[in-house]
């Protein structure tokens, strides 16, 4: 009761209603706990109701008013906010780079099996094993799901959490700490007591389907980027370096093992230390379960599989573990992996339907691809309704038609397949023709000798090949546009206000809110986003040009080999083939496209509208900064830059800048008016060098 007498319950519906505003300073320590946690309560039931169930029973402002009485509430008793609170859960400042975080006990992988066969063999090398250690023959097994996430340590001090990291190499991870401080089912503070004074606690991180598709579906009507599949949805929220986005990505923790622990016992069992963690506040799978013997870890493996459809977070697999620490211990590892366990991976999943159509779509770089249109089918935890079929030999060589029973297969989070024909449709079969033009220029379409690509001969007057570049363009790994998704794309390239990736620049507000399902609000943060991203780097531009066959790690390599897009630009056949991952064709294409006339200008009036990048250091053949150990001095007044603009550019090469002339000097960058540094180094004969020639020796500092 409150000073005033309502029920915690009563209380929390007027605040959730507005009419109550209470002064918590004039509350009870009781009351003010029991509302507190009904206020905790009921924000976290909001929460899943909004992220998991896409079915929020109060709106945004009731929300805040709920989450400002927490506040409040904790304000007046600071006592209350140190335990779970969702207010410890909303994130903080974005951080410049996550930290390096060295494991206590490395992080392992396990040895994979993918049939029964290997599960027997498994548990009979383990017997061998233990009989020669002494061991007790007969091993108790521990079952679980293999959860398809992101594995996550955290550390524990007197029950407070420390530290998160992620895996890493499995020696060094990330420190993502704040990250994981948002998500609900990670303990800021363990419940119970008896754990070790020095706890860390593994597990998986994972985003519920529910989660994940509300929040797609929510995306995509907001013209903002989707998530590619829930593993790497949960991966790319824990490395946001921005916690208060983590906050907003529902993530679910699953205990599964401990790591380093100091001053403190667990129990014996794999299965004890799982029933002590839930104890201590931990989300441990409910599908765990012991195993008497190999059998029945065989048998769980069916079952599981047979539940996995149902369930609503990612699994590929069983992980079947020795339940003794004892014989663990005696078992030891091989390499990475222990002996004691095994991950059983699910094999491929397979479902049949009818091929309904066959679709020809156009890809960024006018490859004319079919896709299977299909009668929608329940396969691998997902509704497939498209299959790709690589190519049109693809097509003749697993003879279908339309009308045709197909199979479609399903491993792990790979694009469907359509695996073979099952059964021919009845009467006359319509074998798909293959078009001759383009299905949305009318281009006509070419196939190289020998190649089984088929492609659109229309360019960048191709409406699809079009929108696939701007989106390409503007793509995370590229330019990074946020917002700026394939909707957009569409309507801006529709309405004629974009024909070339240079155009995005020149948009104007009025034009941009003028799309559909954009607010001004949200047509600002667009074009914030494009003056945003034209600070960028060479890799990124590179990469988002768009040249055939040049992928994000080939654009990295020419960057760091040529160190700026002149020099890339005059760089012949030899000296492209000389950088990694370069070969014949990438060479070509590399040299095609900055020879045609049309992509030079769309550099040009990229470069105009402002896009740049910092210089990088130049590299000569064996990969070392073109001025590594070298010291150079700048004086004097110099025309096309300042002296810190030159500073910085030699830095960027390798050279250190110093501010006086020694025996040491390597070389001293003199414009008129120099005074005694010049004397010095003509006294010392230290190389001089004007500002003309040194443009002439780096043309690109002056363009950097
Ligand atoms: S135990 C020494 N149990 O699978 C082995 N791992 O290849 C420690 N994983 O990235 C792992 N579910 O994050 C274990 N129930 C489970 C698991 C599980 C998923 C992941 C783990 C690691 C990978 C092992």
């Amino acid at each position: 009761m409150s000073a005033s007498g309502e029920t915690a319950a009563q209380l929390l519906t007027q605040i959730e209603a507005g009419i109550a505003a209470p002064d918590f300073a004039s509350f009870k320590q009781r009351p003010a706990k029991a509302l507190h946690s009904a206020l905790c309560e009921s924000l976290s039931q909001h929460n899943r109701r909004y992220y998991e169930q896409d079915a929020p029973s109060i709106d945004d402002a009731a929300y805040d008013r709920l989450f400002a009485a927490l506040q409040a509430l904790e304000a007046a008793f600071p006592s209350l906010a140190g335990v779970d609170s969702p207010s410890q859960r909303v994130g903080g400042a974005p951080l410049d780079k996550f930290e390096q975080a060295q494991h206590l006990l490395p992080m392992l992988s396990l040895d994979n099996a993918f049939d029964a066969d290997s599960l027997l063999q498994f548990d009979k090398r383990i017997k061998e094993r233990l009989q020669k250690a002494g061991k007790p023959l007969q091993p108790v097994y521990v079952c679980e799901p293999k959860l398809d996430g992101v594995a996550l340590s955290l550390l524990y001090e007197n029950g407070v959490l420390q530290r998160a990291a992620t895996r890493g190499d499995g020696s060094v991870g990330e420190n993502i700490t704040e990250n994981a401080r948002t998500i609900e089912s990670v303990p800021l503070q363990l419940a119970g007591k008896g754990f070790p004074a020095t706890l860390e606690v593994r597990g998986e991180v994972v985003m519920p389907l529910s989660a994940f598709n509300l929040y797609n579906q929510r995306a995509e009507q907001a013209g903002e980027k989707t998530l590619v599949n829930p593993r790497n949805a949960a991966a790319g929220s824990l490395r946001q370096l921005d916690s208060r986005i983590t906050a907003q990505r529902p993530l679910r923790f699953f205990a599964y093992s401990t790591g380093y622990i100091d001053d403190g016992e667990l129990p014996a069992q794999h299965s004890g230390v799982l029933a002590a963690l839930k104890r201590w506040g931990f989300l441990v799978n409910e599908h765990v379960q012991p195993a008497a013997a190999i059998e029945q870890g065989i048998a769980y493996c069916e079952h599981i599989q047979q539940l996995r459809t149902g369930l609503d977070y990612a699994i590929d697999g069983v992980v079947i573990k020795v339940d003794s620490f004892e014989a663990q211990q005696a078992l030891g590892f091989v390499s990475r992996a222990p002996r004691w366990a095994i991950a059983y991976k699910f094999p491929a999943e397979e479902a049949t339907t009818t091929l309904l159509d066959i679709d020809w779509q156009v890809g960024r770089t006018g490859a004319v691809t079919p896709v299977a249109k299909l009668e929608p089918v329940f396969v691998g935890g997902v509704t497939v309704s498209n299959a790709t079929l690589h190519n049109a030999d693809e097509i003749a060589r697993l003879d279908i038609a339309i009308g045709d029973r197909v199979v479609i297969r399903r491993a792990g989070d790979v694009i469907p397949q359509l695996a073979r024909k099952f059964e021919a449709g009845r009467g006359r079969r319509k074998k798909p023709a293959v078009p001759a033009h383009c299905p949305v220029c009318g281009s006509s379409i070419e196939r190289a000798e020998g190649e089984a690509v088929m492609r659109c001969t229309g360019g960048l007057l191709c409406g699809a090949q079009l929108k696939e570049s701007i989106v390409h363009f503007a793509s995370r790994k590229a330019m990074d546009i946020d917002g700026l998704g394939d909707k957009i794309v569409e309507q801006l390239v529709d309405k004629g206000l974009v024909s070339n990736v240079a155009d995005l620049y020149s948009l104007v507000h009025e034009e941009v809110s003028g799309l559909e399902r954009m607010a001004d609000k949200s047509a600002q943060n667009l074009l914030d986003a494009l003056a945003q991203s034209k600070q960028t780097t060479l890799p990124r531009f590179l990469f988002a040009l768009g040249i055939r066959e040049v992928g994000e790690a080939t654009a990295r390599n020419l960057a760091l080999h040529f160190a700026s897009l002149e020099a890339i630009y005059a760089a012949d056949r030899d000296a492209l083939l000389a950088v990694d991952d370069v070969g014949d064709i990438v060479a070509s294409h590399i040299q095609a496209f900055f020879a045609n006339t049309g992509n030079k200008r769309m550099i040009d009036r990229l470069r105009k509208a402002g896009v740049q990048w910092p210089a990088l250091p130049q590299t000569g053949s064996n990969g070392e900064a073109v001025l590594a150990g070298q010291t150079w001095v700048v004086t004097g007044k110099l025309e096309s830059m300042t002296r810190d603009e030159a500073k910085a550019f030699l830095q960027a090469q390798g050279a250190k800048v110093a501010g006086s002339v020694s025996a040491k000097t390597s070389c001293v960058l003199a414009g008129p008016g120099a005074g005694s540094k010049l004397a010095k180094a003509q006294q010392l004969d230290v190389e001089i060098i004007d500002e003309a020639g040194f443009l002439q020796r780096f043309p690109e500092a002056s363009a950097s």
